[in-house]
């Protein structure tokens, strides 16, 4: 398969790898590792606190970030993008700023139990300090949420609902559509992680109708420690903040203060604009490429993958569902994925192996731990080929051991 891509990652050029775990974190093209080395070439500044020209201009990038990641997901405002640390800090402000002062004894919270812990484990303090309760909506053999399940579980006394849009596990690319319509129709709010979806398909938060959605840009071409919580207007401005301190007030008296508007309400201390204008440039990187393009790309590297898994008898892969986006699951019958994360990473593929921070996930299907893969457009046949030559070298290395 021809790549038009790969030649913009100085990182998996010089290394000659096939790099498997862009659903752990994703590498950087040029484009964007050349605007963040120009932003402090030419711009930086704090932004929101100088007079002068170059704050300003800083300031500007900023806010052009924020429309543009706005524009991106079709938020109908810019000032309904907060930009965060990442993924987990964007729910961790639904579960403190929203879950803490809106649920009750006699609430439920319903989260698949395909959820990251960065969907659940926020939520679990949340449960604890309100005396709500969670729920779970399992998975069937295909790794799929059924609508019985989405209906049995989501009830009048359901308030959140938090579910993965595709799981970072199984790949399973889940019905939100539905669980968002079921939801509202009994009066609850959902929170969307979306974590490994914006990076790789089209997302629009209007019609998916989202009160919350969260993702890190990392996941998408752009730098580590900048993420984004989106979310309805009118939550944001009846939450309270989540961190308090400077840029996210209005007036600050002895015994008290009042809070700037939004966005800024949520963003106190000095923020990342080298990671905003980092992830501007990824959203121009993949823009350019066009979402569907990034999808098609990945769902015929899926298909490949599957195929040519399937022939080994000696894998197990899990969640075989046709709803797949770009990230599976296995395991070499008998060997710890560590060992054959080793063997690969011998042969220059890299694969994450582990509970991927799903362990209620894992549990329930009677694992402990999985080999996984995941593409992005840099991804080739090529890389698949060496991932199934290493498995083939796996295999031999540990003979005695596999089932
Ligand atoms: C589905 C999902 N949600 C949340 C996260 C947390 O992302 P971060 O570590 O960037 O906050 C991840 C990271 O792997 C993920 O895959």
């Amino acid at each position: 398969m021809d790549n038009l891509y790969k030649k913009d990652f100085p990182i998996l050029l010089e290394n000659n790898i096939s790099y498997l775990d862009s659903a752990a974190t994703a590498q950087k093209p040029l484009q964007v590792i050349n605007a963040i080395n120009n932003y402090y070439k030419k711009y930086n500044a704090n932004p929101h606190r100088g007079a002068y020209k170059l704050s300003l201009e800083s300031t500007k990038l900023y806010d052009d970030a924020r429309k543009k990641v706005a524009k991106f997901i079709n938020s109908k405002s810019e000032k309904q993008i907060i930009f965060t640390k990442n993924a987990t800090e964007s729910l961790n402000i639904v579960a403190y700023s929203y879950g803490l002062n809106n649920l009750c004894e006699k609430d439920k919270i319903v989260l698949s139990i395909m959820e990251h812990h960065s969907n659940l484990v926020p939520w679990q303090y949340v449960s604890k300090n309100t005396g709500s309760k969670i729920e779970y909506m399992y998975i069937n053999e295909e790794g799929e949420i059924t609508d019985e399940e989405i209906n049995r579980k989501i009830d009048t006394e359901t308030k959140i609902v938090g579910i993965t849009h595709v799981s970072n596990v199984l790949g399973t690319i889940n019905p939100i559509e539905k669980i968002i319509k079921r939801a509202h129709s009994v009066g609850a709010i959902v929170i969307v992680d979306a974590t490994q979806s914006v990076p790789h398909l089209k997302v629009d938060v209007q019609k998916l109708d989202a009160d919350f959605l969260a993702f890190s840009g990392h996941k998408m071409l752009a730098p580590l420690g900048i993420g984004v919580l989106y979310a309805k207007r009118e939550l944001l401005e009846k939450m309270n903040p989540f961190l308090y301190g400077g840029d996210m007030i209005e007036y600050v008296y002895e015994q008290n203060a009042t809070y700037a508007e939004i966005p800024a309400k949520y963003e106190a201390g000095t923020q990342n604009v080298e990671g905003a204008v980092g992830l501007s440039a990824a959203i121009d990187y993949l823009n350019n490429i066009g979402m569907d393009k990034v999808q098609t790309l990945e769902k015929e590297l899926t298909s490949y993958t599957l195929q040519e898994l399937q022939k080994l008898a000696f894998i197990t892969i899990y969640g075989l569902t046709n709803k797949h986006a770009g990230v599976i699951s296995f395991n070499v019958n008998g060997v710890h994925p560590h060992d054959v994360a080793s063997v690969l990473d011998s042969e220059n593929v890299c694969i994450r192996s582990g509970n991927h921070c799903a362990q209620p996930l894992l549990r329930f299907m009677g694992i402990e731990s999985t080999c996984r893969v995941s593409f992005y457009i840099y991804n080739t046949k090529e890389d698949v080929d060496r991932l199934i030559d290493g498995l083939y070298k796996t295999k031999k290395l540990f003979a005695k051991w596999i089932r």
